[in-house]
């Protein structure tokens, strides 16, 4: 593109006093000579037009604060990732591009106001849900680092998912997992600074970071104590889930999972025999390696389907188990049927050991899992295809061991709505961010570890746990945090009551008083904006994403042929994520679209995406994070189903409904970005050189 035209352009827009063209706009250099600019010609806004504010936008509102300006009087245009680098074929178009986008940047610098950030205290206390490995981590790695650290455990005994287990691989050493609990347990219980509530669990949860007031449960339901504590680290495990109904499993008592196994495993090691006999004495009945010969163990029991994943740990666990019964009885016949074998780096060792003992592997398909018959004189049999060799086999089974897939506590369903985010229908908590915030929730203060999260071994849960623990100790350490100045504001002299805003707010930071007039909690709010795009008397701005500066954007795009033109609402996080990776990658597709950041694609009110239309756009693309990683909790949710009724609206209207189109992707979609701007333009009819 021909930037020194584009600068031109930009000069004579009114408005504009100065317009200038750096080489390295980010260098030091550069930001210096800003800021002397700045101060030079007395500016009271500032458009930068050069890469994606995704990256840069934080170094240039530093830059103008430095020079005495609001940062909020600062607007980003991304000339590079949406044109030059797009558009690469076609420089007339592309500078024209460049140009519009120019223009709808001044047109909403006009219009910005003064913002703040929030300044929240933080103090030093900090509550662990769980008391398992993680939690335990967690709670050693706050309190090393001179920070109170309140471990809450729902059940009687420190340890989780360790109270379980027989034996356990740990940094290259199997030990039995009663010796690992106990040397974690002890370096809690002597750690100044950490305090243990057991048989307790979290009944009420209110405030934000800095200032969480929860309220406790006794084991018995009565009411327990509330704290007050600044920060919390989620982990709350994970449990079996038994296949009830298949199998066998909870007919026939040879059949067991692998917990119920290592529960039998560890109470051998503990020297007693069958502790889950009802009442009968454990000392009277046979030992386990007495009364067993052929073990037949079942991988993948309800994992790799179309509900769920690999368990990541169920290959593990049972090639560890069978060397633990062939260490009680090496005549032990066993048996390992598989779809897949997935043992990490450095386990390749204890697979070979397996193998010489004489332990058997056959892969069944995928489609065909093996079953269980007992047959005439009781004998429990169990028969499979082997893939490899292609036979049929017939292998008795004095016991069957399933490795079963895993879900989240069952305390996740209440604490996930107490802490307003997302667990998967396994009970398994979603993390804020796959990849840029993978112990974080959306809710400042708030980590998460271990299990809680999916099912991980020893090592990776005692480092996540730790990990949380950093990740709250950063506001705790600083002793405050500052929230982003983006929030909703409420003008109270239209609204009609409806609590609407009060009931829709993904992070409840919308209360309503005595009055029934609703009332932003700004230290909550995260100014995704769907309050104020539900709210029907329009009384609910967000700053720096008001109606009026989206609309002025929408507007100025479309100042000049129109039709050639589409609106694409774009979120900051994904979405505009896939715009800029298809911008890195070089991906070259139509220069028609025209794109207007909101923070979350929930933003997007009817209104906006109407305008584009009655301004005589071509189309219009509303785009957000695909499902289910909204940066907001669950704002592309609310875009996705407005989407919808706005194609109804737009039909009684007259507009061709197939004009408006909704996206979803990851911030790696830059392909999907590209396609679906090619396939737009072809739809829409429009000239590939033209816009
Ligand atoms: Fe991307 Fe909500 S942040 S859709």
């Amino acid at each position: 593109m021909n930037v020194p035209e584009v600068v031109a352009y930009a000069r004579k827009l009114e408005h504009v006093v100065l317009a200038d063209e750096g080489r390295w706009s980010c260098s030091v250099d550069y930001l210096s000579r800003l800021q002397d600019l700045i101060q030079e010609h007395a500016v009271n806004r500032v458009v930068i037009a050069s890469c994606t504010p995704r990256t840069h936008e934080p170094l240039f509102k530093k830059t103008v604060k430095q020079a005495g300006l609001n940062p909020y009087l600062l607007e980003f245009v991304s000339i590079r990732e949406q044109v030059s680098w797009v558009h690469m074929k076609e420089p007339g178009a592309a500078t024209q591009k460049a140009k519009d986008l120019v223009r709808m940047g001044v047109a909403k610098a006009v219009l910005l106001e003064e913002g703040r950030e929030i300044r929240l205290p933080v103090k030093q206390d900090c509550l662990i849900i769980g008391g398992g490995p993680a939690g335990l981590s967690a709670a050693l790695s706050v309190a090393q680092q001179g920070f109170r650290a309140i471990v809450l455990e729902k059940g009687e005994r420190l340890g989780g998912m360790l109270n379980r287990l027989a034996r356990i691989r740990h940094d290259g050493h199997e030990a039995p997992a009663a010796r690992l609990r106990d040397s974690l347990v002890d370096r809690v219980l002597e750690t100044p600074g950490i305090r243990v509530l057991t048989g307790a669990e979290v009944e009420t949860l209110e405030g934000y970071i800095g200032n969480y007031t929860v309220g406790l449960k006794e084991k018995d339901g009565a009411v327990g104590q509330r704290l007050h504590v600044s920060t919390l680290v989620v982990a709350t495990g994970m449990q079996e889930m038994p296949p009830v109904g298949a199998f066998r499993y909870g007919e026939d008592p040879r059949v067991l999972t692998q917990l119920e196994l290592e529960r039998r495993l560890a109470a051998r090691e503990a020297g007693e025999f069958f502790p889950d006999t009802g009442g009968e004495s454990a000392a009277s009945l046979p030992r386990l390696e007495e009364t067993v010969k052929n073990v037949v163990f079942v991988q993948c029991v309800g994992s790799k389907n179309d509900k769920r994943g690999c368990c990541a740990i169920g290959c593990h666990v049972a090639v560890k188990n069978a060397l633990a019964l062939k260490a009680l009885n090496p005549e032990i016949q066993i048996h390992i049927l598989y779809r897949d074998l997935s043992m990490v780096k450095g386990e390749g060792a204890m697979l070979e050991a397996a193998k010489r003992l004489g332990i058997r592997f056959s892969r069944f398909p995928d489609e065909n899992y093996p079953e269980v018959l007992e047959k005439p004189d009781g004998t429990l049999v169990v028969e499979t295809t082997d893939l490899l060799i292609g036979e049929r086999l017939e292998l008795p089974a004095d016991l069957l061991v399933l490795a079963v897939a895993f879900q989240g506590d069952a305390t996740v369903e209440h604490l996930k709505g107490l802490l307003k985010v997302s667990a998967s229908p396994d009970r398994f908590f979603q993390e804020s961010h796959v990849k840029l915030a993978p112990l974080e929730f959306p809710a400042d203060g708030i980590a998460l570890a271990g299990c809680a999260k999916a099912p991980m071994m020893l090592k990776e849960s005692l480092e996540a746990g730790t990990g949380a623990a950093m990740r709250v100790s950063i506001p705790m350490k600083r002793g405050y945090i500052e929230a982003e100045g983006i929030v909703a504001d409420i003008d109270l002299s239209d609204c009609n009551q409806c609590g609407l805003c009060h009931k829709r707010c993904p992070y409840s930071a919308i209360s309503v008083d005595s009055d029934k007039n609703p009332r932003v909690i700004k230290a909550l709010c995260k100014g995704c904006g769907l309050c104020a795009a539900d709210c029907p008397k329009e009384c609910i701005t967000i700053v720096h994403f008001t109606d009026d500066q989206v609309l002025a954007q929408v507007d100025a795009a479309l100042l000049e042929s129109p039709e050639k033109k589409i609106i694409g609402f774009v979120c900051h996080w994904c979405a505009l994520g896939g715009v800029d990776m298809a911008g890195v990658s070089r991906l070259q597709y139509p220069v028609h679209a025209r794109l207007v950041r909101v923070m979350c694609s929930a933003r997007v009110s009817m209104k906006m995406m109407l305008r584009p239309f009655e301004k005589g756009a071509a189309g219009v693309l509303v785009a957000g994070c695909e499902f289910p990683t909204c940066h907001y909790i669950s704002g592309n949710y609310a875009a996705e189903s407005r989407i919808r009724r706005m194609k109804k609206k737009l039909a009684r209207a007259g507009y061709d409904p197939d004009r408006l189109v909704g996206i979803w992707c990851s911030a790696a979609d830059g392909p999907k970005f590209a396609k679906t701007m090619r396939e737009m333009v072809k739809q829409f009819h429009l000239d590939q050189g033209d816009a």
